[in-house]
């Protein structure tokens, strides 16, 4: 199929190399030049596991390819992706006026018939304004073109995202064209070859089911950050608290971290979005205002344990900082808990070391280079000479660290660690100092 996806980012780039990876003809189109330029260059702008190889190879094999030009974009695809952003508006609400533009862009231009995918995260009713943007385009320049409008929001996660988006748990089709849902569904056919995976749905509902599943999700973590805070002042332990009610199937094993609250590009936004969707329709979303309100209070629980080890004023002091990105296997920092971290730290007087195996860069560019931080090329080198560890994103290659090595470095043994990636028993025998989140 040939198939045009709109929006070059962290969704489009991984969808549209998945689509052309199972033998489709994929043209990327991106309004941002610097993004094209390093795709067309042979490189990727975004860190996503896997990614870089799946693109050589196919545009190797001609079916993938990028561009900033619209003209060409919406002539190319039968099937047009939306995978724009959809970012907070001041109110809380979605901005839509990527979306919008995108469906624009398409109506001017149009010549045959097409089918318009929504893959971006957007409220309900979105895929009736985008029908209404492009029908009112169709019209401006008197053409009768007959198209369809469907949603198809993505549940991939990034640092998992091709993984995710080749073995889905679900599609989710909302559409009520007939033609649209049988191309929809031969294109979706190669990424279900064990089963069905496929939720076909009225467009409402499918718009309405990703703002669910990430809202459930967010829910989830806020959920177990309050109960760990109360374990830290009761004396339990949530790790075993985790254990004893993730073994119940009715509540299962995942997404029951406590930590330094959730960030991303996704569930901020959502959860803020979904609430304004509820506030305007007249049925307050009251769960999700805690949600939120818990998950904001939770980025200040380790410096909270930190000032209240090392006091308020924490000139003259330096940490080390491991892990920036809003957690592991990204370079992404939107809404990273790391960004508040760091800025408590500063304010307080503190100077930052800091480390993260792909997100650096990405800090350089959020940050600037203010006198307070600075960046390690290792995690070792991040601890020498540091009064303390903070731990913010739990990389993998934190896991096990050389623990002596750390207390000969590090100018106390104290570890403050927002993602509870040690043993405290083990960590004490080690000679550590260690404060966790809702850990004995
Ligand atoms: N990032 C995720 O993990 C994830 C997962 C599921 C769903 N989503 C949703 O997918 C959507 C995209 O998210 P993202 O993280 O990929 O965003 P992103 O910011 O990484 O990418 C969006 C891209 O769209 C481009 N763009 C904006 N307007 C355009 C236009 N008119 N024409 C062409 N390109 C245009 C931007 O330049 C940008 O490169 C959002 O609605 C998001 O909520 C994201």
């Amino acid at each position: 199929m040939k198939i045009t996806m709109i929006g070059t980012g962290y969704v489009g780039l991984v969808t549209g190399t998945c689509f052309a990876e199972v033998g489709n003809d994929v043209l990327c189109l991106d309004v941002d030049p610097r993004k094209i330029e390093i795709l067309n260059g042979g490189g990727v702008p975004i860190h996503e596991p896997g990614l870089e190889d799946m693109i050589r190879r196919n545009v190797e094999a001609g079916r993938l390819a990028f561009t900033t030009d619209v003209d060409r974009a919406v002539a190319h695809g039968a099937l047009q992706f939306i995978a724009v952003g959809t970012p907070p508006d001041e109110d809380g609400s979605a901005d839509m006026q990527y979306v919008l533009q995108a469906a624009r862009n398409i109506g001017r231009r149009m010549t045959e018939w097409k089918i318009i995918v929504d893959k971006s995260t957007v409220p309900v009713g979105t895929a009736d304004r985008v029908r209404a943007a492009i029908a009112e385009e169709l019209a401006a320049r008197g053409a009768r073109i007959p198209f369809a409008v469907a949603s198809n929001p993505e549940f991939l996660k990034e640092g998992a995202a091709i993984e995710d988006f080749m073995r889905p748990d679900r599609v989710v089709i909302g559409a009520d064209d007939e033609r649209a849902i049988h191309a929809l569904r031969a294109l979706y056919a190669p990424f279900q070859r064990s089963h069905e995976r496929l939720l076909v749905m009225d467009v409402r509902s499918a718009e309405l089911t990703k703002y669910a599943a990430n809202a459930m999700l967010a829910t989830r973590i806020s959920f177990m950050n309050e109960l760990a805070n109360l374990a830290d002042r009761l004396g339990a332990d949530i790790e075993m608290v985790r254990q004893g009610i993730g073994s119940d199937p009715r509540i299962g094993w995942h997404f029951l971290y406590p930590g330094v609250g959730y960030g991303g590009s996704c569930f901020p936004k959502d959860v803020k979005a979904l609430q304004f969707t509820g506030g305007q329709a007249g049925v307050p979303l009251r769960v999700l205002a805690a949600v939120e309100e818990a998950n904001e209070a939770q980025k200040s629980v380790l410096v909270d344990k930190i000032t209240a080890r090392l006091g308020g004023d924490l000139s003259g002091r330096t940490f080390a900082v491991w892990g920036l990105a809003f957690k592991p296997n990204t370079d992404d920092m939107r809404e990273a808990p790391s960004r508040v971290i760091l800025a408590d730290l500063a304010r307080r007087g503190a100077k930052v070391v800091a480390y993260d195996p792909v997100s650096m860069a990405e800090a350089r560019r959020v940050f600037g280079d203010p006198p307070w931080l600075s960046y390690a090329a290792t995690p070792m080198e991040a601890v020498a000479g540091a009064d303390a560890l903070v731990i913010v994103t739990e990389w993998k290659e934190f896991r096990s660290p050389d623990f002596p090595g750390m207390r000969a470095r590090l100018k106390a043994p104290l570890i403050f660690d927002g993602r509870n990636m040690y043993d405290p028993a083990f960590v004490k025998d080690a000679g550590f100092e260690y404060f966790a989140i809702g850990r004995r």
